[in-house]
C-alpha cells in the first residue's frame, strides 16, 4: 500500500509547490537516506537557509536507493526545478545524472558523497559540497596516536604492537576508504607498530556497530586495544558493547573509541569518559554552502565570490573552481565544550 502511495503523493506534493511559486526559483533536494544521523543535521541546516531566505526545496528521501534518487531527480526535472542538490546513494550514478541535467541546462551541486572529478568536470554547471575526508582519517589517528604514547599500558599485551578493530562505514562514500587508510597511516606515519585484528563496514550504522563489537568482544576479548569507527553513530554503537561487556565506569576497564561527525550524543559520550575523541564533520557549513550554491545557480547567478571558497578538484583556492571543501576539527576532552549547542 504504502509502495504505491508515496510516489503519488510525492508527485501530488511537487505539483502543489509548482503552483504556488511560479516565478521564484525552486531546488530539488535528496537526501541519500534521512535515516542517517549525521545528514540529518546536513538536511535541517539546508532546510532552514531555506526557509529564512523565503526560497522554494522540496527535500525528499532517497532511502538508501539510487534508482529512487534517479526518479527523484526525474520529476524535479520535469517539473521544472531551477536547481538540484543531490546526496547520491551511489556516487558512481553522477555520471547519468550529469547526462540528464546537462540536457536541461539545470545545475547541480552533489554533497556528501563525492562523485568522480572526471565526471564533474564533464558539465561547467555541476559543482561538490564536501569535507576532504583523507584529512578526518589523519585526525581519527592522531587522536589515537597521542593516547597510545600517553598510555603505555594501552598495549595489553606488551607487544609493541597497537591491536586494533575497524568500523568502516558505507563503502560506497569516498568517506569510509579514505578514513580507514589515512588513520592507519597516521599511526604508522606516528612509528606506531599496528594489526588489524577484524574489520567490518557496519554502514554509519549504530546498531550494526553494536552487534559487530559484540561478536568482535565474543572472539578477541582484551586482545582488542583500539577503536576506530569512521562515524560517530556506529562508535556508540561499538561503546553500547563495550559497556556490556564490563568497560567503562568506576574501576572499569577502558578502551580507546574514536569517531567521526561530533554529533551532540557523540559530545555527549566525551563527557561521559566512553568516547575519547571524534573529529568535527560541519553539518551547518556544508548544510549553508550547499543550499548557498544551489540558490545562486538556481537564480541563474555565478556563483564565483558570494559562495567562498570555491576550490579546484586537488583542494586549492580557485575563484572558478566547483568544489566547496568544508574544513574538519579534531575534538578531544580539552575541547569539546565548545562544540556543545
Ligand atoms: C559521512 C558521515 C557519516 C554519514 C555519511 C553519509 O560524512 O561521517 O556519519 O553521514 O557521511 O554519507
Ligand atoms: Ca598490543
Amino acid at each position: 500500500m504504502r509502495m504505491i502511495a508515496a510516489p503519488l503523493l510525492f508527485a501530488c506534493a511537487l505539483a502543489s509547490t509548482a503552483a504556488i511559486a511560479q516565478s521564484t526559483p525552486k531546488i530539488g533536494v535528496t537526501i541519500y537516506k534521512f535515516d542517517d544521523t549525521f545528514m540529518s543535521y546536513v538536511r535541517g541546516k539546508i532546510e532552514s537557509e531555506a526557509k529564512a531566505a523565503g526560497v522554494t526545496i522540496s527535500v525528499q528521501d532517497g532511502q538508501g536507493d539510487q534508482s529512487k534518487v534517479n526518479d527523484i531527480q526525474d520529476l524535479f526535472l520535469t517539473q521544472g526545478y531551477n536547481s538540484l542538490a543531490l546526496n547520491m546513494v551511489e556516487p558512481t550514478a553522477a555520471n547519468v545524472i550529469i547526462q540528464k541535467v546537462s540536457a536541461k541546462k539545470v545545475p547541480v551541486v552533489f554533497f556528501n558523497r563525492e562523485p568522480d572529478a572526471a565526471d564533474l568536470a564533464k558539465y561547467p554547471l555541476a559543482y561538490y559540497v564536501g569535507a576532504k575526508a583523507q584529512a578526518s582519517g589523519t585526525m581519527e589517528g592522531e587522536i589515537i596516536a597521542d593516547y597510545w604514547k600517553a598510555h603505555p599500558e594501552a598495549d595489553k599485551n606488551k607487544d609493541g604492537v597497537l591491536q586494533y578493530v575497524m568500523l568502516i562505514g558505507d563503502p560506497a562514500n569516498t568517506d569510509a576508504k579514505y578514513r580507514t587508510e589515512f588513520s592507519i597511516k597516521a599511526l604508522t606515519d606516528a612509528g606506531i607498530k599496528v594489526q588489524s585484528l577484524a574489520e567490518d563496514t557496519a554502514m554509519w550504522n549504530r546498531g550494526d556497530a553494536q552487534n559487530k563489537m559484540q561478536a568482535w568482544l565474543a572472539k578477541f576479548g582484551d586482545k582488542i586495544e583500539v577503536v576506530f569507527a569512521n562515524n560517530d553513530d556506529m562508535a556508540l554503537g561499538a561503546i553500547e558493547a563495550l559497556k556490556a561487556a564490563g568497560y567503562f565506569g568506576p574501576g572499569k576497564k577502558f578502551i580507546p573509541v574514536v569517531g567521526v561527525d561530533a554529533t551532540p550524543p557523540a559530545l555527549d559520550a566525551l563527557k561521559q569518559g566512553t568516547l575519547l575523541g571524534t573529529v568535527l564533520n560541519d553539518a551547518e557549513n556544508q548544510g549553508k554552502a550547499t543550499f548557498d550554491l544551489a540558490a545562486e545557480l538556481a537564480a541563474g547567478k555565478t556563483p564565483l565570490k558570494t559562495v567562498a571558497p570555491l576550490a579546484g578538484a586537488d583542494g586549492k583556492p580557485d575563484p572558478n573552481g566547483h568544489y566547496v571543501w568544508v574544513p574538519y576539527t579534531k575534538v578531544t576532552q580539552e575541547n569539546y565544550k565548545s562544540f556543545l549547542k
